[in-house]
Formats: structure tokens, C-alpha cells, sequence
């Protein structure tokens, strides 16, 4: 299988221990510590390789093509946004009704499915796609219509890091995205800041993109019941206290 930054690993590493099934995770070597490691733990067999995330994607898709074995693609493969749509349907269900979604986009598999769900639900809330400035490929495939790759990424993101949008997977954003937007390196860090001080929770970068969103745009969510989902809290403790010590505490 592949994945991007390790936290679909390490759901995979999870899900095959439970049903007797071998899981072999391909991650980039400078991936996060504590995904590599948490991966590790859950018994799935870790090979890293000597690049980035979209290295490991072809060596994952190598891996399976010799073995004989199924390759679970984030985003490509249906079942990964089926999986987070079930986010969606939670939302639709139990918020009360809400103008605006903030996902965080990556491959976009999250940001696929919630939006399915949503716009199948609930078709008057707008879903809004984040992604770093560091990391913009899928958000300007988005506003061309078309696929627009990047030579390099530079964020401190890892889950939404990727610079060569699968085809397929423009198409179905396409369908539920209302908008994507790119946001600064520094309103992240804020917003891992303000999570963590007005809601007592640790949050990898990743997570905090849809506050930053809030933050560098402001006018545009005032007094709308906005909601964004914090996808993930798998941080290297050490990077954490650098980022968070680091930021102006943010007063609203
Ligand atoms: C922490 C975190 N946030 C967001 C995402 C968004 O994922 P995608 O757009 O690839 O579904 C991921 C993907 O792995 C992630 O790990």
C-alpha cells in the first residue's frame, strides 16, 4: 500500500492487524518520527525511501506490481474517500446546520468524501479546501480545471504535502469543491496555537489549516456557523514545542 505523510498507514497498520492481513507501508524516510514509529508498533512492515511522499507513491505502486499484491492508492482508491465521507454524514448529523466546511486537502480523499457527503445532505453549505502556500499543487489544478504539478513542496503540512494530483481525483473535487484556498505558514502555526490553548488539543499542522483559513480571511466567516475538521494530532514532540513556542499567541 502507500500513503502520504503515515496516518492512512498507519489506519491501514491498524486495520490489517485486526484481520490477520500483512500491511507493508511505504513512507518517505523524512516523514514524521512519530508516524514512522506509531506505524511500527501496529506490526505493519515500514519500508522507507530516499525522497518524498509522491517517491514512496511509485515505489508502493513497484511493491505491489511485483509481489502480486493489492495496492491501496490514498485518494485513487474509492474506499479511502469513502472512509472519510463518513466524516461527512457525522457532521450532516449531529452539528447543528452549518454554513461552511474547512478540509484540509491533500490527495483529496478527505476533502472528496466529506464534500460528497455534505452536497449530497446538505447542498447549501459551502465546502471550502485548504492547503499550504508551501503545498499548492491540488488547489491550482483546482482553480484551472486541469492538473498542475509542483517541482517540490515546502511546508510544515507532512499530511497534505503532495505535488502530483492524481488525474481522477481532480475530476471528482471538482464536483463538491466551492472553493480552495492557500494560507501562510505562519496562520498554521497560529492556528495549532489556538487550538491547543482555547481547546485544549494537540494538533499536527495539517490539522489546524481550516483556522488558518479563518484567520487570513476573516470578514469572509464572520457571523457564519463555520465548521473544519481536525484530521490528525500525530506530531513530533520536539517540532511541536519549536512551532507552537514559536508563534504570537493569537487573542480573538
Ligand atoms: C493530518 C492529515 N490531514 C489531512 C489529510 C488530508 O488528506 P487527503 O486530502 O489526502 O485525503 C491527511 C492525509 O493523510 C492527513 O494525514
Amino acid at each position: 500500500m502507500r500513503q502520504r505523510a503515515g496516518n492512512l498507514g498507519q489506519a491501514l497498520a491498524w486495520s490489517g492487524r485486526g484481520r490477520g492481513l500483512d500491511v507493508t507501508v511505504v513512507a518517505s524516510r523524512f516523514a514524521t518520527r512519530a508516524k514512522l514509529d506509531r506505524i511500527r508498533a501496529l506490526d505493519a512492515r515500514l519500508e522507507l525511501v530516499d525522497g518524498d511522499h509522491e517517491m514512496a507513491r511509485e515505489r508502493a505502486a513497484a511493491i505491489a506490481r511485483y509481489d502480486g499484491i493489492r495496492l491501496v492508492e490514498d485518494s485513487l482508491d474509492i474506499e479511502t474517500c469513502e472512509g472519510a465521507a463518513t466524516i461527512g454524514l457525522e457532521l450532516v448529523d449531529t452539528a447543528p446546520s452549518f454554513d461552511a466546511v474547512l478540509i484540509a486537502l491533500g490527495g483529496e480523499a478527505l476533502a472528496t468524501g466529506v464534500g460528497h457527503a455534505v452536497k449530497a445532505l446538505a447542498p447549501e453549505v459551502e465546502v471550502i479546501c485548504v492547503q499550504p502556500l508551501g503545498a499548492p499543487a491540488l488547489t491550482h489544478s483546482w482553480r484551472q480545471r486541469r492538473v498542475v504539478t509542483t517541482d517540490s513542496t515546502n511546508t510544515i503540512a507532512d499530511g497534505v504535502a503532495g505535488r502530483r494530483p492524481i488525474p481522477a481525483v481532480l475530476d471528482d473535487l471538482l464536483l463538491v469543491a466551492d472553493d480552495a484556498v492557500l494560507v501562510q505558514e505562519a496562520s498554521i502555526i497560529t492556528g495549532m496555537r489556538m487550538l491547543l490553548y482555547h481547546a485544549g488539543l494537540v494538533v499536527e499542522p495539517s490539522a489546524a489549516l481550516g483556522i488558518a483559513a479563518i484567520l487570513e480571511d476573516r470578514d469572509r466567516f464572520a457571523g457564519r456557523h463555520v465548521v473544519t475538521i481536525v484530521c490528525g494530532s500525530n506530531v513530533d514532540v520536539d517540532a511541536y514545542h519549536r512551532w507552537v513556542g514559536a508563534a504570537p499567541i493569537h487573542r480573538p
